[in-house]
């Protein structure tokens, strides 16, 4: 693929940005990606400065919820070079978003030409300080003009850029919820949609309010099985062994939980993804076997839960005494500066194979 027109900004932002300072999602950097679906196919690839787009009041995609994106990151080398990690599961995950929302697929070919481009024009806003990243928002919309639910013949493929730091600076506290659901089967959960999202702000707003950063979501059916979080999935290690929830159509297939389950099983770990309760969370807390709790997300990365509230129960725990986690996150992040040497082929020079 050769047609992606490049239009670069006259003077980057950049040189005027504290790496060492960044709060998450706040800072976009120069350039966007922008690709139009019409007549059956993708078309007018781009990438141009970062600008306000005009849209229709009746774009389908604010009535009736045709939304899905990624969330990525790039970090850098101690040499200074731009890296990806593992950007093909995210248009496999893109394209299983797609699908469920009845929305257009994008091609691995195109959707790695315009993530390597981006992120190669952008490198310079890739910071340096251990915990922050790149991170990269594909996103895709519904862009028909009408009033009606049916799916939308057109779309637009967006991808943003933004330097980030850690999306929870500090342990995170869990409420596991009983009256609000956040995925039941056969329905959209397992999408990267944004109406996953929207659903979880009432009761995370209502959470907060009791003092807890982020719901733990449980089974729609029977308020019984630990889902995930609302931002992240979730790993708990109960004696020996290391437990995540099987996906089985209401998780998100998280790139970061697939990753770390594969770490530490190498590193010898017993992780079983399997439906857990939060009555075996709840029993292995009074039994003391409950050792860590973390979750995993590119966001996240890996963010160490240290309360856990089940209704009156409040399970307390303590990172500082965490082993499992700590060697998830040094390893991932070891991984993404090349630190520790890659043996998996996940990390990738972003544009070494771009023109760009
Ligand atoms: C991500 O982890 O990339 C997400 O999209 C989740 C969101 C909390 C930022």
């Amino acid at each position: 693929m050769n047609n992606l027109k490049i239009t670069k900004i006259k003077e980057s932002r950049a040189s005027s940005i504290d790496f060492d300072n960044l709060s998450f999602g706040k800072t976009f950097t120069d350039h966007m990606y922008v690709a139009d679906y019409i007549d059956g196919e993708w078309t007018n690839m781009e990438i141009r400065p970062l600008e306000n787009l005009s849209v229709h009041p009746g774009n389908l995609a604010w009535h009736y919820g045709q939304s899905i994106f990624e969330g990525m990151k790039a970090t850098r080398d101690e040499a200074g070079t731009p890296l990806l990690f593992r950007p093909e599961e995210h248009i496999y995950r893109l394209n299983a978003s797609a699908r469920r929302m009845c929305m257009p697929e994008i091609s691995e070919e195109m959707f790695l030409e315009a993530v390597h481009s981006l992120v190669k024009l952008e490198k310079d806003w890739i910071p340096s300080p251990e915990g922050s990243a790149l991170y990269i928002r594909p996103f895709m919309f519904a862009t028909d003009e009408a009033i009606g639910v049916r799916p939308s013949d057109t779309y637009k493929f967006i991808i943003c850029t933004l330097p980030v730091g850690p999306y929870y600076p500090k342990p995170v506290k869990l409420k596991a919820e009983e009256t609000y659901i956040r995925a039941a089967q056969g329905g959209v959960g397992e999408a990267k949609t944004a109406g996953n999202y929207a659903a979880s702000l009432y009761p995370a707003k209502l959470a907060k309010e009791e003092g807890y950063d982020q719901i733990m979501w449980l089974d729609a059916k029977e308020f019984k099985y630990v889902q995930e979080v609302g931002t992240m999935n979730i790993f708990f290690v109960i004696g020996d062994e290391v437990i995540t929830p099987a996906t089985t159509g209401t998780i998100l297939k998280g790139i970061t939980r697939k990753t770390i389950i594969e770490i530490l099983k190498d590193e010898g770990y017993k992780v079983t993804e399997r439906p857990i309760t939060i009555d075996e969370v709840v029993e292995a807390n009074k039994k003391g076997e409950l050792k860590e709790v973390f979750g995993t997300g590119t966001a996240a990365v890996i963010a160490v839960v240290d309360e856990i509230k089940f209704r009156d129960y409040v399970m307390h725990l303590n990172p500082d005494n965490y082993i499992v986690a700590k060697l998830a996150k040094s390893t991932i992040n070891g991984l993404r500066n090349r630190t520790i040497a890659d043996t998996r082929g996940w990390v990738v020079e972003a544009g070494a194979t771009i023109d760009a």
